[in-house]
C-alpha cells in the first residue's frame, strides 16, 4: 500500500517520562485515511499531527457514530519497540465497525500504516519504567447531514500519546462504587462495541463515585442490576476462594484482549478461571465469609488494577486485606515482562516493530 508522507515544519519538545500520566501529550505525526462508497477506504497518509476541520453538521458530533481502540507500543531493554497482540486490536475494531454500520478496515493494511507510522515516531516511545506509547486508531462518520441514518463517508485515524500509569494510584489498590441506579449497557445494545457512546454514558455515575471518594464505577447488569459486568474502564476478576471468576462476555461487555491475556496466563499456570454469571449478592456473602481474597480489573490503558475496596448500597467492603493480592501482582509482573520483552511469549502475543 501506497502511504503518502507530509514532513513537519517543526517539532514537538518531548515531556519528561515522569511528567506523562495519562493522555495529555500527542506525537508530531498522525495516520489518516478517508472512505467514500464509491472509493472505499483511500488516501492513506501519514501528517502532522493537528485539529480535524469539520462542519458542524458532521454526523459524528450529532449521532456518535464513532469507534475506536486502545494498544500500547513498549520500549524492550534493548531498546526495540514491541507492539502487544495488535491484530486483535484491529479484529475487535472491525467487530465494533459492523455494529455501528461503518465500513470495516483491512486488517493487515492497517496494522503496516501503524508499523510505518512508529517507525516515524520511534522517539515517542518512553523509557522509564512503567511508561509506553498509547496507541489510539479511531473512526469518525464524516458526513455533513443531520438527519438520522449511517454516514456514507468516514475518516479513520491513528494518534500517538506517550504515557505512564492510567490511575493516579499506579499498582496500588483503587476503590470502586457499585451502582443499581444506572447502568453502562443492556444485552442488544452496544456495551460490547468500542463505540464512544458507552463512554458517554458511563460519566454521570463516575462523577457521583468520584464525589464519594471512588475512582470507579462497577456496573451491574442492565436488567436485573444483580450481576457484574465491567468496572469503569477494564475488566474485573474475582479470586473467591480457590476459583477465579471473570463475567462471561454477554453481549454487553467489552472483550478485553487483557482480560484474554489474563484467562491465558492463569491457564497457562494450570489455573481455570470460570468464565459465568456473578451476582454482586455472591461478593457480599464471600466477603462476609472471608472467602473473597482478591478483585482486580485488567485492561489495556490500566494493565492489572488491583481492587482494595468495593462500596455496594451504603456499605464498604475490603477486599482481603486491602492490598495488593500475590495473584494479581503475578500477573501483573508477567503480562508486563512480556509486554516489555522481559519474558519468554509462549503465545506469540508480541510482534516487534
Ligand atoms: C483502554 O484501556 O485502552 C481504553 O480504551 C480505556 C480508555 C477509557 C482509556
Amino acid at each position: 500500500m501506497e502511504i503518502s508522507y507530509e514532513k513537519a515544519a517543526t517539532l514537538k519538545v518531548h515531556p519528561q517520562d515522569s511528567a506523562l500520566g495519562f493522555g495529555t501529550y500527542f506525537s508530531d505525526y498522525m495516520f489518516n485515511m478517508d472512505y467514500s462508497p464509491e472509493k472505499g477506504w483511500y488516501n492513506p497518509r501519514i501528517e502532522p499531527y493537528g485539529p480535524l476541520q469539520m462542519d458542524p453538521s458532521t454526523m459524528v458530533l450529532h449521532y456518535g457514530q464513532a469507534i475506536f481502540e486502545g494498544l500500547k507500543a513498549y520500549r524492550t531493554d534493548s531498546g526495540a519497540i514491541q507492539l502487544f497482540r495488535p491484530r486483535d486490536n484491529f479484529k475487535r475494531f472491525n467487530r465494533s465497525a459492523s455494529r455501528l454500520c461503518i465500513p470495516e478496515i483491512d486488517e493487515d493494511v492497517v496494522l503496516e500504516a501503524l508499523i510505518r507510522l512508529l517507525k516515524i515516531e520511534e522517539k515517542w516511545v518512553p523509557s522509564a519504567p512503567g511508561t509506553s506509547l498509547y496507541i489510539r486508531p479511531t473512526i469518525i462518520a464524516t458526513d455533513p447531514y443531520i438527519g438520522l441514518r449511517s454516514s456514507h463517508t468516514y475518516r479513520f485515524f491513528i494518534i500517538l500519546s506517550p504515557v505512564g500509569a492510567y490511575y493516579p494510584e499506579g499498582f496500588d489498590p483503587v476503590k470502586i462504587w457499585v451502582t443499581t441506579e444506572y447502568v453502562r449497557a443492556v444485552r442488544g445494545g452496544v456495551g460490547e462495541a468500542k463505540t464512544a457512546g458507552n463512554y458517554a454514558a458511563s460519566l454521570y455515575a463516575t462523577e457521583l463515585a468520584n464525589k464519594d471518594g471512588y475512582t470507579q464505577v462497577m456496573w451491574l447488569d442492565g436488567v436485573e442490576r444483580k450481576y457484574i459486568e465491567e468496572v469503569g474502564s477494564m475488566n474485573i476478576f474475582f479470586m473467591i476462594g480457590d476459583e477465579i471468576v471473570t463475567p462471561a462476555l454477554t453481549g454487553s461487555i467489552l472483550s478485553g484482549i487483557t482480560r484474554d491475556s489474563v484467562i491465558a496466563l492463569a491457564e497457562s499456570w494450570g489455573r481455570t478461571v470460570s468464565q459465568r454469571r456473578i451476582s454482586i449478592a455472591e461478593i457480599i456473602e464471600a466477603h462476609d465469609q472471608g472467602e473473597l481474597k482478591e478483585v482486580f480489573g485488567s485492561g489495556t490503558a490500566a494493565v492489572i488494577s488491583p481492587v482494595g475496596r468495593i462500596k455496594y448500597s451504603g456499605r464498604e467492603m475490603v477486599v482481603g486485606d486491602g492490598n495488593v493480592g500475590p495473584f494479581a501482582a503475578k500477573l501483573f509482573k508477567e503480562l508486563v515482562d512480556i509486554q516489555y520483552g522481559r519474558a519468554q511469549d509462549p503465545f506469540g502475543w508480541v510482534i516487534t516493530v
